[in-house]
């Protein structure tokens, strides 16, 4: 195995992992927005509170929840390992290179634009993933069916504060310049680099990066309209 422990630690290796666990999120993503859309539905909140109880307690889903959580820590730990190592090998920075003429903005602040994601992600695990699981939820039932944790309460609660509505658009400008750049190297690292398809990528991954941020921002801005009556 000591091949793989070597491969892990390659500069390759590590690129890799980062690529593999990112394109991961970005599908978890697509899920998740698809999932949370049944929020904008006029039911209260049913379907939304049955989505829920669907994907916290169904073994297959908890099992790529885990897959998730795993993605998440691996994604983070190595942008950490990757950011070190590169500043180890260049500890004083070119003298003549320009960095700001030669690469964009968000590939220069992946490390920043991260920050913003992962302290979202801390707020938002607190309230509603920690309040899901081990929270003290008001019960709801409807016409036919059996009781359900009434997420949809809590949700709406949270997005009823301005502040909290302007955390999760801000965070969603940052995950947008974030996933374009992502997007982007990860496909460079799996190798994919050609005349014709590269354009192409590049752009379905920034139009993916435009939409799901900006369906991710729309549900709290829309709660938040909702929430004045
Ligand atoms: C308005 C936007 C969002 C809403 C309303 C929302 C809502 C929720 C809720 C209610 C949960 C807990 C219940 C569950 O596990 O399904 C959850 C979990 C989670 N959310 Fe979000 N979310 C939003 C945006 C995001 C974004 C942008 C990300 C990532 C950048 C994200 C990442 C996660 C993760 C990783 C979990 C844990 C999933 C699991 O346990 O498998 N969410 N979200």
């Amino acid at each position: 195995m000591s091949w793989l422990t070597e491969a892990l630690k390659s500069s390759l290796g590590r690129k890799l992992i980062m690529s593999f666990t990112g394109l991961f999120l970005i599908i978890f993503l697509v899920g998740h927005m698809l999932g949370n859309m049944l929020l904008f539905l006029e039911d209260g909140g049913r379907a939304f509170n049955e989505y829920a109880r669907f994907m916290t307690s169904t073994p297959v889903i908890q099992a790529l929840s885990m897959v998730t959580y795993a993605s998440i820590i691996i994604h983070a730990v190595y942008s950490i390992i990757i950011t070190l190592k590169n500043k180890g090998a260049r500890p004083v920075g070119y003298a003549v290179n320009s960095a700001s003429a030669n690469s964009p903005w968000s590939s220069r602040n992946m490390g920043l634009l991260g920050t913003i994601v992962f302290i979202f992600l801390i707020v938002h695990f607190r309230s509603f993933w920690y309040e899901m699981k081990f929270g003290n939820i008001p019960m709801v039932s409807y016409e036919g069916t059996g009781e359900f944790k009434d997420l949809y309460s809590i949700v709406g609660q949270a997005f009823s504060q301005w502040w909290y509505v302007l955390l999760y658009v801000v965070s969603m400008i940052g995950l947008a310049f974030h996933l374009n750049h992502g997007f982007k190297s990860a496909f460079q690292t799996l190798g994919y680099t050609h005349k014709k398809y590269t354009p192409l990528i590049e752009g379905a991954g920034l139009w993916f990066s435009i939409i799901v941020p900006f369906l991710f921002a729309l549900i709290p801005v829309v709660m938040f309209i909702k929430s004045l009556g």
